[in-house]
């Protein structure tokens, strides 16, 4: 066992968390919820998405909600970014580092990004030039790494071959999500093994969805690998946007809890975190109680009750 002595946390909850909310979150909260994330020591907090708007309307303020906040010296602001396009708008927006993402599921890359895996793997190409010259980092993601809403169970091959083409197309960390939470830790451990042969350990983090209150033991198995990058979202925001009750992406909060009590540096204050935890959700709550939360506009009736006929196996 080679577990880590000091982890990365890559904070998502701006991000991941907020698109996923049904009405949408004021750009000033958003601002207000990345400042007291910097606040509380996290260095990597994923802003927003320049991903269109059609699709994801909770992003649509990414270029105000890039200019207005405070950046913190020392932390850094990633964003997502789908193609040429957002990467563009990124620039324009003076980030200091975008992330990629595609799938290791045909079908859910289709959903999501309207193209096929490879298609997507093509787009990102210029996207890949314009931040080699701008001296811009790319993280990567690969997402359904465990399973996938449409497909069931996906080969942990698949996510090790999508995994190294990013990793060769110059992502400096390829984050491996757990989408939809469906990962044990057999299974996260047995597709780390597939990866870690064509990434190394070091280039690699994972990211947990909670839906099934596994993500910290797959984390822990993935710590035992040698990950030392977790990604998380304070509060636990956020969920699939295709799996209508879905909970979250597993809490920083619970996520620091975990490591700090494993004796793991994380260089983030664990208290400041919960306060953070505490403002958002009383911000959310106060919009809209009771309210589910936004399926993205792809998503159909139909596809909803295949995700619960299959159960996510
Ligand atoms: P498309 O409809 O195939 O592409 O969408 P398009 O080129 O036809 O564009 C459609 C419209 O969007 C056009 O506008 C474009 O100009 C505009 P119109 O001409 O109709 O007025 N457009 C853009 N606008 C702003 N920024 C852009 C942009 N690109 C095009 N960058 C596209 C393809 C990829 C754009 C779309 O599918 C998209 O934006 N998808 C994003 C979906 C998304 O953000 N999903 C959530 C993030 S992934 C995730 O959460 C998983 C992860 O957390 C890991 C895990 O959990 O496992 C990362
Ligand atoms: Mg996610």
């Amino acid at each position: 066992m080679i577990i880590p002595k000091h982890v990365k946390i890559y904070e998502v909850g701006p991000r991941d968390g907020l698109q996923n909310e049904s009405q949408n979150v004021p750009t000033d909260i958003k601002i207000e919820l990345i400042e007291r994330l910097a606040d509380a020591g996290l260095v990597y907090i994923e802003a927003t998405a320049f991903v269109s708007p059609k699709w994801v309307p909770q992003m649509a303020d990414a270029a105000a909600v890039m200019a207005q906040i405070k950046r913190k010296p020392g932390v850094v602001y990633p964003v997502l970014v789908p193609n040429e396009r957002g990467m563009e708008a990124a620039m324009d927006a003076n980030v200091q580092e975008v992330a990629v993402f595609a799938a290791a599921s045909e079908s859910f890359s289709r959903k999501n990004i309207n193209c096929s895996i490879e298609e997507s793997l093509v787009r990102f190409e210029p996207v890949m030039k314009m931040a080699g010259e701008a001296d811009i980092p790319v993280r990567g993601y690969v997402s359904c790494v465990a399973g996938c809403p449409y497909e069931g169970a996906i080969e942990p091959e698949a996510v090790a071959d999508v995994a190294e083409v990013l990793h060769k197309m110059g992502c400096y960390e390829i984050s491996l999500g757990d989408t939809i939470g469906v990962g044990t830790q057999e299974t996260t451990t047995a597709m780390l093994d597939a990866v870690i042969k064509k990434v190394p350990i070091e280039h690699l983090a994972l990211h947990c969805h909670d839906t099934y209150g596994r993500a910290l033991e797959n984390i822990k198995a993935g710590l035992e690998k040698g990950v030392a990058v977790v990604d998380s979202a304070v509060g636990g925001l956020g969920g699939c946007p295709y799996a209508e009750g879905a909970s979250g992406n597993v809490a920083t909060e619970a996520v620091l809890e975990m490591l700090h009590g494993m004796g793991i540096e994380t260089g983030v204050d664990l208290d400041a975190v919960k306060e953070a935890a505490r403002f958002i959700s009383g911000q959310l709550l106060s919009r809209h109680s009771g309210e589910g939360r936004n399926p993205l506009p792809s998503l159909r009736d139909d596809d909803c009750t295949i995700l619960n006929e299959n159960n996510y196996k």
